[in-house]
């Protein structure tokens, strides 16, 4: 395809941008030369208004962090005085340590003897199976549990009271519970116990078709390349040898975009750049839209994620990824790091908490616990919404700067997609 015949195609968008990449032939390099591809910048790339996926918690946080908005309640600055000695119920504090509808449980993080021999219990927290024995006051137990930061400002522990997922009478009948706890946990089996459980090791072949479910997105995106829009243009029409010219283009993103001011990643490039070439609208979320940015990161396998981390825009973006992978964010009051940080490589209950390094090369990934292929951004919006806490569209800006600095700590790892995880 010709520049002539992109101008022909009567698109403004792109006659407007080969006009401007044409003044810079003289004289500049031919890398700074390059066209800028075309974007529709004026829509959202994602539905409005923004829906939860059909099956994920109908909660709404909104009295909470996100991570596009402030509005947790502060934490305590004294620990509450009790006025009485605390009369609860071991029976149902016991029940209550390990109900997965309170926020996952206690025994997410902890193993608490009995309770937590049954439960695959996680070890985030210290093993809490002999705390009866430790000679803990029942105020001071009842504050730690009622909301930690008032002793321990960097605590990971959820504010379970200071956020009202537990009520004073709960939180009096976890405490008479704890002080039952006095030997350590029966395990059944080594799997039982989270220091010894091994970590999961993914050693499927993903790019095997039947391995990997995921791997139809591939055939739809060869399909969808050649298949003409209502304007009469496909991919095709400009990029007629896509495994030439796309062999290591997407290991080059995320990337800031100056016209969209934010960064945009392979999922909203599709959407922004289809819509002003072919006028087709895959918006993201969409399985068009899955299925070619599957096919754009598959063409670039085995490159090296090497993305801008040197302009000063980039960078910018970079640190505010960082600051919102600090952010406490939702009911649950957790930060990205507090489990892919300072917990990684630890057991939150039966799952494993992986480290920022890779966690990025293999999406989108196919999850065969929900015959689905996920992209990065479908994933942070999970981990958003099981820690109680309100998603974002997810061509949100934020979500541009947590990949970009997700992509940063994955410099260097060979992209490998669709990735396949459980
Ligand atoms: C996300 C993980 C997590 C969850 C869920 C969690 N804890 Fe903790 N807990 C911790 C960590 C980590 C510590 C260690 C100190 C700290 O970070 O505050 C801790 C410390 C404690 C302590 C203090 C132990 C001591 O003697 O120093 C108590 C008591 C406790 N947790 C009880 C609970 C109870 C009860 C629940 C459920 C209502 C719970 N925890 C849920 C992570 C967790
Ligand atoms: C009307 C012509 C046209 C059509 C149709 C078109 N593109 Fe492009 N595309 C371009 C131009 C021009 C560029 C700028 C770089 C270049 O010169 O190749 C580009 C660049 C790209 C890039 C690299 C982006 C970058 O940042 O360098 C990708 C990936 C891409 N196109 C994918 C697609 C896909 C997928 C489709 C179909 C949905 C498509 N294109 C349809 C003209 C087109
Ligand atoms: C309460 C703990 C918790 C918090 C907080 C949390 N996640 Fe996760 N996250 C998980 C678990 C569990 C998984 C699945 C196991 C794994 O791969 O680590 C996961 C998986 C992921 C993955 C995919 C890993 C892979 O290799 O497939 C990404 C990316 C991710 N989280 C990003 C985030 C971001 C960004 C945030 C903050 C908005 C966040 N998570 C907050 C628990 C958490």
């Amino acid at each position: 395809m010709t520049r002539s015949g992109i101008v022909a195609g009567g698109l403004a968008v792109a006659a407007v941008i080969v006009a401007s990449a044409l003044l810079f032939t003289n004289g500049v390099s031919a890398q700074s030369a390059k066209r800028a591809p075309q974007l529709e910048t004026k829509d959202d790339a994602s539905a409005r208004p923004w829906k939860r996926y059909a099956g994920w918690p109908a909660r709404d946080e909104a009295k909470f962090n996100t991570l596009g908005n402030l509005a947790s309640p502060p934490p305590p600055t004294a620990p509450r005085k009790l006025s009485a000695p605390i009369d609860g119920d071991a029976k149902k504090g016991a029940e209550l340590v390990a109900d997965r509808n309170r926020g996952g449980s206690c025994l997410a993080c902890h193993t608490m003897g009995p309770a937590g021999g049954a439960a695959l219990p996680g070890n985030v927290g210290p093993d809490l199976s002999e705390l009866g024995n430790a000679g803990r006051e029942d105020e001071w137990l009842f504050n730690y549990v009622y909301d930690a930061r008032v002793y321990n400002p960097d605590t990971v522990m959820p504010p379970w009271g200071g956020h009202g997922i537990f009520n004073d009478q709960e939180i009096g009948d976890i405490v008479v519970f704890l002080k039952t706890l006095k030997s350590p946990a029966p395990y059944k089996t080594e799997l039982d116990n989270p220091d010894k459980r091994p970590a999961p090791v993914e050693k499927r072949d993903n790019l095997d078709p039947i391995e990997n479910p995921g791997m139809w997105a591939v055939d739809k995106a060869q399909e969808l390349w050649k298949q003409k829009s209502s304007i009469g243009f496909s991919c095709n029409t400009c990029h007629s040898e896509p495994k030439e010219t796309f062999k290591t283009w997407a290991a080059s993103m995320p990337k800031w975009e100056p016209r969209l001011n934010k960064v945009l990643g392979v999922e909203e490039f599709v959407t922004r750049h289809t819509k002003a070439t072919t006028g087709d609208v895959w918006l993201m979320e969409t399985d068009e839209n899955r299925a070619m940015a599957v096919y754009l990161r598959y063409l670039a396998n085995g490159t090296p994620i090497a993305i801008d981390t040197s302009s000063a825009d980039s960078k910018a973006a970079i640190e505010r990824g960082k600051a919102l992978s600090q952010r406490k964010v939702g009911e649950l009051n957790f930060a990205c790091t507090d489990c892919h940080g300072k917990s990684a490589n630890h057991w939150i209950r039966g799952q494993w908490l992986g480290e920022p390094k890779g966690q990025f090369d293999h999406f989108p990934t196919w999850r065969t616990s929900l015959l689905a292929i996920w992209d990065i951004r479908q994933r942070f919006q999970w981990c958003q919404v099981n820690i109680r806490d309100d998603e974002l569209p997810p061509d949100a800006k934020e979500y541009g700067d947590l990949e970009i600095y997700l992509a940063s700590q994955n410099d260097g790892l060979k992209l490998n997609v669709p990735g396949i995880r459980h």
